[in-house]
């Protein structure tokens, strides 16, 4: 058995792998299936809370443009997915295709690092959650105490306008709880659930913009480039890349389509639709969601975590602001339940694999689900949605999820050295060119998102590093120890 850092899966041992898997999936997906299913992951936190501080702190009125910039990064990192997930069709995530491809060091690194996509993630939608229940608790006049949601870092403003901290965010809690209990108990979300949650999305984003169109004062856009405060980030070009870093949280997610690979009907053909697919339509809707938000307000005043709610006050249209605000509530849970239900997936592939311990994938006898996972990441996840303040866990999963991404361009490059002849349903076009440009432009995302998170990234990573040294090579199953 190898014995090095670059012990690998075969392509054989995933095959096997795929059809060994206990619930053998039906291949019922269709194109437009697949396109749905990446709308009902992304659109979500990042789109209904974040643009709206990345608009008052780093871009103004130009979030617009890290929106698109955002998008391109997404574009080219989504063709180097479509590629992996119609060669290597397990239903799994950078994690699986990264032991093929790169090795099992790079692998664990991917998997260690996924933690901040799902985990952190969950956190993060879970914090917008909060906001938005208790705006729309606080329209009929029932107002939550505000040292109860918000973390001990994070401001929240009283009706009178007077600012208070909070001390723990019990609504986020409460929400990672029930839907890691949904999880536990097995209740996947149907297509059909998720189609009704994407319409009712995607109806949202569209009567806002509709709507707010009229309404907007062109003296917000002035100036649309806000001048650069002197430091890096802070406005002026550097600040649309910084925005772009933290809104590129909106669009995760499509990946999520690529872990459907073995139950689409064509996968040749409709991965890349389902992932590029979801991707273009989410752009044109983020674009002129972000034109017609810091159109109707003055940019510095969205620097909240409900800013949707700030900006439908600004029209006619109040009114409509608690459905709204329902729309938002009930459209997160698919964010949510995705990004655990990826997170579990993740650590039981990793713990079958040997490089974490059994309990993570240790199955429920009657539910069938690994619900000791889900279990300790609903207590992980609730520790950090209940303490930590939105931002912080927003651009931490951001950067988590960049690193993935670059990590899974590369592995496209590896893979065509390595393995020119294995089929590839689907090949990403213009290779090295699309790769390249996709570790160049999350690279500069990841740049533009600062030093603090770098090194939060590194501390995360350097934990993995001994969890890995320590247990993780000594228990690994492809190096044949016992597990
Ligand atoms: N893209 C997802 C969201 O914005 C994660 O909530």
């Amino acid at each position: 058995m190898p014995d090095t850092l670059f012990a690998k899966k075969t392509l054989a041992d995933l095959q096997a792998q795929a059809e060994e898997s206990e619930h053998s999936l039906k291949r019922t997906l269709s194109a437009w299936n697949l396109v749905a299913l990446g709308i009902g992951a992304i659109i979500g936190a990042g789109l209904f809370s974040l643009t709206g501080l990345a608009a008052a702190n780093y871009a103004g009125p130009a979030v617009t443009l890290s929106f698109v910039l955002a998008a391109v990064g997404c574009g080219f990192a989504g063709l180097c997915y479509s590629e992996f997930s119609t060669m290597i069709p397990v239903a799994g995530s950078a994690y699986t295709y990264a032991y093929a491809t790169l090795g099992e060091f790079i692998a664990w690194i991917i998997g260690w690092d996924l933690v901040l996509e799902y985990a952190v993630g969950a956190a993060t939608v879970s914090i917008s959650w909060s906001a938005y229940v208790v705006s729309f608790l606080h329209g009929f006049n029932i107002n939550l105490p505000p040292e109860l949601v918000a973390s001990p870092w994070q401001p929240v403003q009283l009706p009178n306008g007077e600012l208070v901290h909070g001390i723990v965010n019990l609504p986020a809690v409460f929400i990672v709880v029930v839907i890691s209990w949904l999880l536990i108990t097995g209740i996947q979300e149907s297509a059909r659930v998720n189609s009704i949650i994407v319409v009712i999305k995607v109806a949202v984003v569209i009567a806002f913009i509709g709507a707010g169109i009229a309404y907007i004062q062109p003296v917000h856009y002035q100036p649309f480039i806000p001048v650069n405060t002197g430091e890096f980030g802070h406005f002026g070009y550097s600040g649309i890349l910084r925005a772009a870093g933290i809104i590129f949280f909106a669009y995760i997610g499509f990946d999520a389509v690529s872990t459907a690979a073995q139950e689409a009907k064509n996968p040749q053909r409709d991965m890349p639709i389902g992932i590029i697919g979801s991707l273009i339509i989410c752009t044109i809707l983020y674009v002129g969601f972000a034109l017609v938000m810091t159109g109707l307000v003055p940019y510095a005043e969205l620097g909240n975590a409900a800013p949707v709610a700030t900006a439908v006050d600004r029209t006619p249209y109040t009114g409509f602001n608690a459905a709204i605000k329902i729309a938002i509530i009930c459209g997160y849970s698919s964010v949510i339940l995705v990004m655990l239900l990826g997170q579990s997936r993740v650590f039981f592939s990793m713990s079958r694999d040997g490089l974490l311990p059994g309990i993570f994938s240790r199955i429920h006898p009657k539910y069938r689900t690994p619900y000791l996972t889900n279990a300790i990441f609903a207590a992980g996840v609730g520790l950090f949605a209940a303490l930590a303040p939105i931002q912080l866990v927003g651009e931490m999963t951001s950067i988590g999820t960049l690193l993935a991404f670059v990590i899974v361009c590369i592995g496209v490059l590896v893979m065509r050295k390595t393995h020119p002849d294995t089929p590839r349903p689907f090949r990403t076009p213009l290779v090295p060119f699309v790769p390249i440009m996709g570790i160049l432009s999350c690279g500069l995302l990841m740049f533009g998102l600062g030093l603090s998170n770098w090194i939060r990234l590194f501390g995360w990573l350097a934990l993995g590093m001994i969890v890995y040294f320590f247990y993780s090579r000594h228990h690994s199953r492809v190096r044949g120890h016992a597990g």
